[in-house]
């Protein structure tokens, strides 16, 4: 990380203090969430399960970001050390992503709205947001309640499987902006997310992801709705008017 990147994480953090986080109404959302999950049948989780706990996790909890991705990352580079061992741990991963499938696609690419393409995503990242889901750093009905039944060997295999599929370019968006959001990802988000989209740093890998979904994520971020909380995240969403999200997404949509 060079000397420029820390001393924009350090500004964000210093932002962290101003940043309120707001705690949902957890029995609002639980119902709203039911009313939309139509997997529901499928799908044996109680409510209870979304934990009280999880909700009042605590949002700064970032400092430790660094420490755990490099941990993941020892272990991860452990598997694929050994190309036998990497192939087992693949298919592996393929067998536990029959549920995932129905909304991540076969491919890793999405086949739901509001839904991200994972082919391709940086394993570390997969496994950091799997963990997030589970100890309610992260909400989102289905996916906290998911990841539940995954252990740590479970995740990291299937991110094994998602990171090793080729990248999907989703397309779509308002193609109009492209040239906008291609400026504006140059000049305040490439730091982190890599000049093409494809950070290897464990950040998210963006290129070709579903417009809907950055644009739905910029808004968690900047709206600090509690979904998601990340303070560098949500320094740099306020900053954009809904239509230089629109304008990222369909650039990141149709990168190649
Ligand atoms: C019913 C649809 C559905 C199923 C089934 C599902 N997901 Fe998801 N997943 C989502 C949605 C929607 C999101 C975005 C959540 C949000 O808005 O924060 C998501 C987010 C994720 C993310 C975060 C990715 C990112 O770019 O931040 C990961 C990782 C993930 N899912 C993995 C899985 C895995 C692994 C499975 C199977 C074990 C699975 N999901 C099954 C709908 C689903
Ligand atoms: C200082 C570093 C930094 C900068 C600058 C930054 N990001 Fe991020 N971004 C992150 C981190 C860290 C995460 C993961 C957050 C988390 O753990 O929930 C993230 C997550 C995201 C996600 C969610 C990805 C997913 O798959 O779920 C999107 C979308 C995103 N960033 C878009 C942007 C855009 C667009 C910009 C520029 C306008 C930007 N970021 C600038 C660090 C950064």
């Amino acid at each position: 990380m060079d000397v420029h990147h820390q001393l924009q994480i350090r500004q964000m953090q210093i932002n962290l203090n101003t940043i309120a986080s707001r705690k949902m109404n957890m029995y609002q959302k639980l119902s709203h969430r039911l009313s939309c999950l139509t997997l529901a049948g499928a799908l044996t989780f109680a409510a209870a399960a979304v934990s009280a706990q999880g909700m009042d996790a605590d949002p700064s909890a970032t400092k430790i970001d660094t420490e755990i991705r490099q941990e993941l990352e020892a272990r991860l580079k452990e598997i694929t050390a050994d190309d036998h061992a990497h192939d087992i741990a693949i298919e592996e991963g393929r067998a536990r992503t029959v549920l995932c499938k129905t909304c991540h696609g076969a491919d890793g690419k999405s086949v739901r709205e509001g839904t991200p393409n994972l082919a391709a995503q940086n394993p570390a990242y997969i496994v950091d947001q799997f963990e997030r889901f589970k100890d309610g750093r992260r909400n989102d009905f289905l996916m906290t309640n998911l990841a539940q039944t995954f252990n740590k060997e479970d995740m990291l295999k299937i991110a094994l499987f998602y990171s090793d599929l080729p990248e999907q370019t989703f397309g779509g968006g308002k193609t109009e902006l492209i040239p906008l959001g291609k400026e504006i990802f140059a000049e305040r988000c490439a730091s982190c997310h890599g000049e093409n989209g494809r950070s290897d740093e464990g950040y998210a890998r963006l290129a070709g992801q579903r417009p809907d979904y950055v644009v739905k994520m910029l808004n968690e971020f900047k709206m600090q709705s509690g979904k998601r909380v990340n303070p560098w995240m949500t320094g740099v969403a306020l900053s954009l008017s809904q239509r230089d999200m629109e304008a990222i997404a369909a650039y990141l949509a149709n990168k190649d």
